[in-house]
């Protein structure tokens, strides 16, 4: 590969519906020099998350996909940088990008591998830890239930519940997915939904009813969820991945009247609510993974070549843990 080239995935065309690789286009532009008050930054792992659907319905044709990044500053005229740091930000898809003081972030290499900082210390886990405490607010002896259990906010949703004395009940898209939930996650009882009849199953796995449930995915699975809540049960809707690809909501909200006889609460959530905590969320996390009390699992991808192929698996549930793109050997 020639130098000074930075290599960058932009958006073709607009999906309608489901991505298909051909409404990405991978592009070539000169490597870009810093200017006063930026860092040139080598991203090395890129984060892919199932938001960047939704940025892309509304994102420039021709520009570079948005998502969150770590990477090492190559250059700096930002004070507080200088070469050799490992920071994050919000390069996108793309081999290299310039970040400022608004959106450059040290990482911590003390608390983990440096991925670690765009999963399970970075958004995903953050998104887990505010979602699941602050707006669930469960109690020890709650059931649990939370949805892409396996997932990169699910798995963490669930760790928390257990380390705070909760039932949990995962719901995930496969057999093997459901073993990891129960098995090396240790919560209570696995949903296959593919497989299973999610109202049925989860009938018999919490008899007492819902209490809290960390809606990942909305559509038929939260539906069949509303049907068990218990009384005075707390729902946050933290995401809704089965309706990203639609156009138009495929369902009206036949829900509320169990809404309305549990007496239950349901409120939507972004992590971006809690800047001002996040570190000490973040800190939290971390002495987690140290204990061992939280495991995480990546889902790596080589080669920048292969993003929009992995993206596009994400939102068909190929991915097992959270998915990254590996961008170099170092
Ligand atoms: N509110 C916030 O601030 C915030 C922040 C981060 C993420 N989120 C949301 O949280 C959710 C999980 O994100 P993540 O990063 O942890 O992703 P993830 O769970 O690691 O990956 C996405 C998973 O979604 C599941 N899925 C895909 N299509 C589905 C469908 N039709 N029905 C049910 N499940 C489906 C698949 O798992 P299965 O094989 O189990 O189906 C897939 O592996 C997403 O909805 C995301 O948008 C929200």
């Amino acid at each position: 590969m020639p130098e000074n080239v930075n290599r960058q995935w932009v958006l073709k065309s607009r999906p309608d519906g489901m991505p298909t690789e051909t409404d990405f286009d991978l592009a070539e532009s000169p490597i870009p020099g810093p200017e006063f008050g930026q860092v040139l930054v080598k991203s090395l792992w890129n984060s892919l998350d199932p938001y960047m659907r939704g940025r892309i319905s509304s994102s420039p044709i021709g520009g570079v996909i948005e998502s969150e990044a770590v990477g090492r500053v190559m250059e700096s005229k930002l004070d507080g940088f200088k070469p050799g740091d490992i920071v994050r930000g919000r390069i996108g898809w793309q081999e290299y990008g310039l970040l400022d003081v608004t959106s450059a972030y040290a990482v911590n290499p003390d608390y983990g591998p440096i991925s670690t900082s765009v999963g399970v210390l970075g958004m995903p886990g953050l998104t887990a830890y505010f979602g699941l405490l602050d707006v669930c607010e469960p109690k020890p002896g709650d059931t649990v239930v939370v949805s892409s259990a396996s997932g990169a906010v699910g798995a963490v949703v669930g760790q928390i519940a257990k380390i705070g004395g909760c039932r949990v009940v995962a719901i995930a898209g496969s057999d093997e997915k459901v073993a990891y939930c129960v098995d090396e996650l240790g919560f209570d009882v696995g949903i296959n939904y593919k497989t299973e009849d999610v109202s049925e199953a989860l009938g018999k796995a919490a008899p007492n009813g819902v209490d809290c449930y960390f809606d990942n995915v909305g559509g038929p699975i939260t539906e069949a969820v509303m049907e068990h809540l218990a009384m005075y049960s707390r729902t946050v809707i933290c995401g809704r991945i089965s309706e990203y690809n639609e156009g138009e909501p495929s369902m009206g909200p036949r829900i509320l009247r169990y809404l309305h006889s549990t007496r239950s609460r349901i409120q939507g959530f972004t992590v971006n609510q809690y800047p001002s905590q996040f570190e000490d969320g973040r800190a939290q996390l971390a002495r987690w993974v140290k204990s061992g009390e939280i495991k995480y699992r990546e889902d790596i991808v080589e080669g920048f070549e292969n993003s929009p192929k992995a993206f596009i698996g994400q939102l068909g549930g190929a991915n097992f843990g959270k998915l990254l793109i590996k961008m170099s050997d170092e």
